[in-house]
């Protein structure tokens, strides 16, 4: 997977739109990236339902699939941001105004919040010990794959359960369904 490892610039008009759309609803912008640090200043609900998805995909989506926020509880997006920029070995750099915005966008939309059909099943197998650190870590996750057999996963078109289009051919458009699955070997 290392060598296919690359990492997109944001592009500029979700910037700018994200900067608009900042003022528009309110918020000082150069005044919250300011604060950054400290984390104090909340973003605007609108600014982060308008452009999380957009920036988690171009920020997150470039060396893997950009993992939908209801595969994990919102704990496990939380412990995984408190831990950037070390990544799973990566070294991950986002500006500030990406992270904060990616991040409220993932806690909104976490499986123990977000109200979404995989983040109830999701969480139905979660144990109250249980803090996974991946989507591939979950009950979930295991419960879904029983049938996979272990010399599928060691196919190294598959290489790791976190590389899911090896098998869900439109996991990048966020599509999981039967219909689209197709195990290699
Ligand atoms: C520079 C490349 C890179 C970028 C950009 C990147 N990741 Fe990752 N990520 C990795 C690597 C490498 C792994 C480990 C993959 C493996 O073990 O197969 C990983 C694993 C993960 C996993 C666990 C996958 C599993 O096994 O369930 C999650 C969740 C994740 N990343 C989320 C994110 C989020 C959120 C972002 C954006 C903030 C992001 N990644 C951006 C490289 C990246
Ligand atoms: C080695 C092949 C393989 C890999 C890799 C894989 N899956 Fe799957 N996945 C399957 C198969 C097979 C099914 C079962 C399809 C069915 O219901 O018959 C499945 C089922 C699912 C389902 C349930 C679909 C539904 O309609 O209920 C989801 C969601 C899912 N996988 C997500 C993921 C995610 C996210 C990843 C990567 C982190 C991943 N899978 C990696 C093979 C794979």
């Amino acid at each position: 997977m290392a060598g296919r490892l690359r990492r997109r610039g944001l592009t500029v008009s979700t910037l700018g739109f994200a900067m608009l759309l900042g003022i528009a609803s309110g918020v000082v912008w150069i005044e919250s990236s300011r604060s950054a640090d400290t984390g104090s200043d909340p973003l605007a609900p609108a600014l982060v339902e308008a452009v999380g998805k957009q920036m988690h995909h171009e920020a997150c989506g470039s060396c893997h699939v950009a993992y939908a926020p209801y595969f994990l509880p919102a704990d496990s997006w939380h412990a995984m941001a408190d831990a950037l920029p070390e990544h799973f070995g990566v070294r991950l750099r986002l500006d500030e105004t990406e992270r904060r915005v990616i991040v409220a966008w993932l806690l909104a939309k976490a499986a123990d919040v977000g109200g979404s059909v995989i983040g109830a099943e999701v969480m139905a197998r979660l144990a109250a010990s249980d803090q996974p650190g991946r989507v591939t870590a979950t009950r979930w996750f295991r419960h879904r794959h029983l049938m996979i057999s272990r010399s599928t996963w060691a196919l190294p078109v598959v290489a790791t359960p976190a590389n899911c289009p090896a098998c869900h051919r439109d996991a990048h458009q966020g599509i999981f369904d039967e219909r689209s699955v197709h195990i290699p070997g």
